[in-house]
């Protein structure tokens, strides 16, 4: 097998990293969040793997041939047709970007105050729109220790699935969720065999299942990779079987469909998809455009297809795994196995003298822009935010400090300046300070609170 990516470069956006000086200034000016960071005076960019990917020759020139009709184009037809030999899904809508179809999806599902949705871990907008449609989310995520290898750490736990529904009843659920790969767990994977046990419960008790599926083709991979009786099967392949146990989907395009912007919603029936699209005209556009553009549908087609190319996801996963063992190999505490888009760095066991409420992953996302212009993301308890109920702040079973991957962007030779970074902040580990909030916001608050050094 060749070591080398599975493409050649032909466009280069220039980076460069500004000195250390500069990068105080810029991260006190960030209020000690990076989402406030301009990303000109950031050197390599890991704060997400979403819309950050590079596109193909073909996703380029397929744009090209954007139908911008308000009404029925050719492109969303080309869009529709792929998603349903992927899924087998004929209802096929599509929205801005994820969080649109989750807005969509839960205003309408949701149809009492106080119901639950379950999941095997929900990410920030999901848990967030299902807040504010007025649900109480729940995650039911098996418990692994985060150094210990599984093959499968997103996975469900289906025995308290099915108690936590004999518990509070069926009727209480407005749908059960399934996030795969599970990106609050570490952009782990999800098994069929689990995929499977879960579908088969819920419709024992009558209840939906929906896919949050942004990197569903990474997890296909790892199912072809780790279990067993899938390693002679194509990823699509592997994707169909999977999108058999389920009633219909929520994408945010902009992770495996390799774009920068877009989401989907898919259904098996034409009920749900009356009730759901009903809510997406007056938010996102009318159902074949869904707030994109003809061209954003010609490039997500495309991207769809690229996604399940094997020797791509070989290369893709291959390269946070690299990323991965460089950490491991040097003592830092990882996310083991390392998941599909990014390596979470487990900051609790990095920084054990910083209290959780002091926010040990973001601790360290400033810490590594300090060491090296890399900026990553907390995900841990300041993602999770507070209880609704209580006020109280909400503590996460985890606490990461992520680096993302986007796809196709950075050469391992990048990896390897990350590494150093994290290496340093690893050797000066003791002099890190927590954080606390100049200004915290109600609802996802990590995006916009301020902070300073405890
Ligand atoms: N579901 C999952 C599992 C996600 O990771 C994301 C976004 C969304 C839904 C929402 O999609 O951003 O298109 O509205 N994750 C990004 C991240 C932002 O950095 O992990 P969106």
């Amino acid at each position: 097998m060749p070591k080398g990516e599975p493409f050649k470069i032909k466009m280069v956006e220039p980076i460069r990293l500004i000195s250390r000086e500069e990068r105080e200034a810029a991260l006190k000016a960030a209020h000690y969040n990076p989402f406030f960071l301009r990303s000109s005076d950031v050197y390599i960019d890991l704060l997400t793997d979403s819309g950050t990917g590079a596109m193909s020759q073909f996703q380029w020139s397929a744009m090209m041939l954007g139908d911008e009709a308000y009404a029925g184009a050719s492109s969303y037809y080309k869009l529709k047709e792929t998603v349903t030999d992927i899924t087998g899904y004929e209802y096929v809508i599509p929205t801005h970007q994820g969080r649109g179809a989750e807005k969509s999806a839960f205003s309408q599902l949701i149809t009492r105050k106080g119901m639950y949705v379950v999941s095997n871990m929900f990410f920030d907008t999901t848990r967030g729109h299902a807040q504010l449609a007025g649900a109480r989310p729940v995650d039911l995520l098996m418990d692994y220790p985060t150094d210990e290898f599984h093959p499968f750490k997103g996975n469900m736990d289906t025995v308290k699935l099915e108690q936590f529904i004999n518990e509070h009843g069926a009727e209480n659920i407005a749908c059960i969720i399934m996030t795969v790969t599970n990106n609050s767990a570490g952009g782990q994977p999800v098994s069929m065999a689990n995929i499977r046990e879960t579908y088969r419960i819920a419709k024992k008790y009558g209840l939906l299942v929906l896919f949050d599926v942004a990197r569903y083709a990474e997890n296909c991979h790892f199912i072809r990779m780790r279990e067993e009786g899938y390693a002679d099967k194509l990823p699509i392949d592997i994707a169909r079987e999977m999108f058999s146990y389920g009633d219909g989907l929520m994408m945010s395009a902009k992770k495996d469909a390799l774009v920068n912007i877009g989401g989907l919603l898919a259904f098996r029936d034409e009920e749900l998809y009356n009730k759901v699209g009903g809510a997406v005209v007056p938010f996102e556009g009318f159902l074949t455009y869904g707030g994109l553009a003809g061209r954003d549908l010609e490039a997500m087609a495309v991207g769809l297809r690229e996604a399940l190319d094997p020797d791509y996801l070989a290369y893709r996963v291959g390269q946070v795994q690299y990323l991965g063992e460089l950490l491991r190999s040097a003592g830092v505490p990882i996310q083991w196995p390392v998941g599909g888009h990014a390596v979470f760095i487990d900051a609790a066991k990095f920084l054990p003298h910083i209290p959780w409420d002091q926010f040990p992953g973001h601790a360290l996302t400033a810490a590594l822009y300090l060491e090296g212009g890399v900026r990553a993301v907390e995900v841990g308890s300041l993602m999770m935010g507070r209880d609704p109920e209580t006020g109280e702040n909400v503590r996460s079973p985890f606490e990461f400090t992520r680096l993302a991957i986007p796809r196709r962007v950075y050469t391992n030779q990048h990896m390897e300046d990350v590494a150093e970074a994290v290496i340093n902040a690893y050797k000066r580990r003791e002099e890190i300070r927590g954080v606390r909030f100049t200004k915290e916001p109600k609802v996802l608050r990590h995006f916009t609170a301020h902070f300073d050094l405890v």
